[in-house]
């Protein structure tokens, strides 16, 4: 097997039982691009209501952080930083000593996101880091600085409860009394809406899909038929988590040169791509406590969608 790591989860994925391809592979540059798609979408509620969040209660958020000096703003997976920017705005206006620590694997996001930045902030000081989180967490958390971390966008919705516990921990042992964590939450809500966000008509988010067999043909020589494959996603209103699949539309072998592989799949096989699960507040509420988090404050949009929750240490 070659020591490409993609390579690696791809065959492991590809032999499980339930067939699955993580979705942190979602994010190369194409399909990074299909995900700005997303967000325009009528029906891709999160976006919209997080930008209601960050663009009307951001003074609010900023009383809340309560930091008596200097402080570091370090995002993690920013994006396009367009809601991010609101919240900076508002710093900025409140006469806030901050700096803006973006991090992001991707460095071609880093480098658009800071030239949005310049742009529409240019007063913004701001210390780009490409590389992976924790490493980067790790190199700050040597300093005194307060810190404010962000979590947006309801990334948080793709880890299973047991990598949440991971993820928390991660963020608790980098983290020094008195920093805050703002993390947002997809809240549950009317079920058809839900659906609508995941599984659209025109078909974006099964483009999205797909381009994970497309990324495994380009990068890993597979040679996966991709009309033999159709996208289904489903919202379960019990549990609040929406899964999403591609499924074989027909018996079929793909051989992937990097694993020197070849992989069968059944007639309406599925491959399980994204878990996005949704939240109610006293889960959330639960989620902190148990991670050692105390709960300063949720901040949600008027309809009630979703939550940029604001912690600090128990
Ligand atoms: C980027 C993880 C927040 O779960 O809503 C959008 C990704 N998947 N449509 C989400 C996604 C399908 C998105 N996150």
């Amino acid at each position: 097997m070659s020591e490409n790591s993609f390579a690696t989860d791809i065959h492991i994925g590809l032999t499980a039982p339930l067939k699955h391809i993580s979705s942190k592979y979602f994010y190369d540059d194409i399909g990074s691009g299909i995900f700005q798609d997303i967000m325009k979408m009528p029906e891709y509620y999160p976006t919209p209501c997080e930008f209601e969040i960050l663009s009307l209660q951001s003074d609010q958020i900023f009383n809340r952080l309560g930091f008596d000096k200097a402080f570091s703003v370090v995002e993690f997976g920013a994006g396009d930083g367009v809601k991010t920017r609101q919240l900076l705005k508002k710093l900025i206006e409140n006469g806030a000593d901050f700096s803006y620590v973006p991090i992001d694997i991707s460095k071609k996001a880093i480098d658009e996101l800071v030239e949005n930045m310049r742009t529409h902030l240019p007063e913004l000081k701001i210390a780009p880091k490409v590389g992976n989180y924790f490493s980067m967490m790790e190199e700050l958390s040597g300093s005194d600085t307060p810190s404010l971390f962000l979590f947006l966008g309801g990334n948080i919705g793709n880890y299973e409860q047991e990598q949440v516990k991971g993820l928390l921990s991660d963020f608790r042992r980098n983290m020094k009394a008195g920093d805050k964590l703002l993390t947002g939450f997809d809240l549950q809500k009317n079920p058809a809406t839900i659906r609508c966000a995941y599984d659209d008509p025109q078909g974006i988010t099964k483009a999205f899909n797909i381009n994970l067999l497309h990324r495994i043909n380009r990068e890993l020589g597979g040679n996966f038929n991709t009309t033999q494959f159709d996208f289904y996603s489903h919202y379960n209103p019990l549990n609040g988590e929406v899964r999403s699949y591609l499924v074989s539309l027909s018996p079929q072998k793909v051989f992937v040169q990097e694993t020197n592989h070849t992989y069968s799949f059944e007639r309406n096989e599925l491959i399980w791509t994204e878990l996005s699960k949704k939240y109610k507040i006293p889960e959330i509420e639960q989620v902190a406590t148990e991670n050692g988090f105390t709960v300063v404050e949720h901040f949600l949009d008027c309809k009630h969608y979703f939550n940029d929750s604001l912690w600090t240490l128990s």
